[in-house]
């Protein structure tokens, strides 16, 4: 099984960024953490983070026929990108959204999720433990499938 996590803007600012609401670790801790869950679930993984749109429409059309899902945390472009979204659908992979804030119960502007509308669940507000819990619910998905 080979999964891809995608992150979006700022997430490469983790232990700098708002440690108020991020917290203190880097974003080198983060794919750490990422790498070992998947390596105690004998997932293969590839993590790939980018600051820009296109570039992360362009990691989820090349996840296609590559990836057997997707987890995906868009960063600010949750609330902003139908083109995010629209990748989802159109590679149609089993996607998990994530976000280590808890979305909804920060700015209005955050409760909108435009990748989330194509992803199967959404787990936010856990740090790096939404991440966890992404990986442990895909890993069934991609089993029942
Ligand atoms: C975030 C939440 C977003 O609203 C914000 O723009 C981010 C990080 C999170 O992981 O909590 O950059 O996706």
């Amino acid at each position: 099984m080979r999964i891809l996590v995608i992150n979006g803007p700022n997430i490469n600012m983790l232990g700098i960024r708002e440690p108020e609401i991020y917290g203190s670790k880097t974003y080198e801790d983060l794919v750490q953490f990422i790498e070992d869950v998947c390596a105690e679930q004998g997932i293969s993984v590839s993590v790939f983070q980018s600051n820009h749109e296109g570039a992360i429409v362009d990691a989820i059309q090349g996840a296609y026929g590559v990836y057997d899902g997707i987890i995906i945390n868009p960063a600010a472009y949750t609330h902003t990108s139908i083109a995010i979204l629209d990748a989802l659908k159109a590679v149609s992979l089993p996607a998990v959204e994530v976000h280590l804030s808890d979305i909804n119960t920060r700015e209005d502007f955050r409760r909108v999720s435009y990748p989330g509308m194509a992803c199967i669940k959404t787990f936010s507000g856990m740090g790096f433990d939404s991440y966890r819990h992404a990986i442990l619910f895909i890993r069934n998905q991609i089993f029942q499938m």
